[in-house]
């Protein structure tokens, strides 16, 4: 594997292999002290020219965790807001060493363009409104433990719901990639000026009925109403989407047994999902978090390899 950039990519070998090994880093969440010296003399640039909170500090802890010298770039303070072009950016930082590119653009596609610059391994940390696989990895890592804990962690013949504002989520393509990969059933659920075009052609059913899958899904995945990419009105009111996408505590009640609630984060509290469904025990938020850091780490050793000390 030379980068990761779409979760489509991953043969179900490559992102089992991935899944099994983020497992095996998962142990160090308990250690005092959280060091593997796996990718030691390793440099990796995470270059975030749009905001983010866990997905960019968990590359850096995972990371850091493996002992590689991890370097933080954002757009404000890079010569990109002098006016350098993206690809004079890459060449300079690729010039100097770099063994792996973790990069989140605005643009979808600006990622793969990047990779076939550099020589250095790349990872697509988000797209535009294109793709995410590493969270597509940690939201599968969460929901295979969930199931273990279970009795029987197949991920065929499970329905995951994803719900919401598919349109401008780069986390529900990455995760219909991925779980059509991992056998799962997916059920899209969104309003109708919320639905990506061609999402026909994606091989999953689409309804725009959320009340329809409510009790039978396994895993309701609810994902933000991203106001910052939103230009006109795509829904009446926000009162409006709650009752009929959001997941309330009406909804959360009709969960079928042993069903659990994904949410990528941020979330908007109070729309697309209530404080009762996000803090429920059934919650995988934080899960999911944690995950992430795991699964980052078993990406990178996938890509730069190392010991598996
Ligand atoms: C997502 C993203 O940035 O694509 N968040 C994340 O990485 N955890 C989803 C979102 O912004 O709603």
């Amino acid at each position: 594997m030379r980068h990761l950039l779409s979760a489509g990519d991953l043969s179900l070998a490559e992102a089992t292999s991935i899944l099994d090994v983020a497992e095996e880093m998962h142990a160090i969440q308990d250690r005092p002290i959280k060091k593997l010296p796996t990718l030691r003399g390793r440099t990796v640039i995470n270059m975030f020219f749009e905001d983010s909170t866990r997905t960019r500090t968990s590359f850096e802890m995972a990371g850091k965790w493996m002992s590689a010298d991890t370097i933080n770039i954002s757009a404000k303070g890079s010569s990109t807001s002098k006016g350098e072009s993206l690809r004079d950016t890459m060449l300079t930082l690729d010039a100097m060493g770099t063994d792996c590119f973790v990069i989140r653009h605005g643009s979808s596609g600006a990622v793969a363009q990047a990779a076939s610059w550099v020589r250095a391994h790349v990872v697509n940390a988000g797209d535009g409104t294109h793709e995410h696989p590493t969270q597509a990895l940690l939201d599968a890592f969460a929901i295979r433990r969930h199931l273990r804990a279970g009795g029987d962690d197949a991920f065929e013949g499970r329905t995951i719901a994803i719900v919401g504002d598919l349109l401008h989520s780069r986390v529900v393509r990455s995760n219909v990639l991925l779980q059509r990969t991992l056998g799962s059933r997916v059920v899209l659920v969104a309003p109708p000026t919320l639905l990506p075009t061609g999402v026909e052609q994606w091989g999953c059913e689409v309804t725009n009925d959320f009340d329809a899958v409510v009790d039978e899904a396994d895993i309701v995945m609810m994902l933000r109403v991203q106001r910052e990419r939103m230009h006109g009105g795509f829904f009446p009111t926000a009162r409006e989407y709650t009752e009929l996408y959001g997941l309330t505590p009406e909804r959360l009640a009709r969960l079928r047994p042993g069903a659990a609630i994904c949410h990528p984060g941020p979330m908007n509290r109070g729309l697309e999902i209530s404080s009762e469904a996000a803090d429920a025990t059934n919650s995988l938020i934080l899960d999911q978090v944690t995950a992430g850091v795991s699964v980052r780490m078993s990406v990178l050793y996938h890509l730069l390899g190392g010991s598996p000390e």
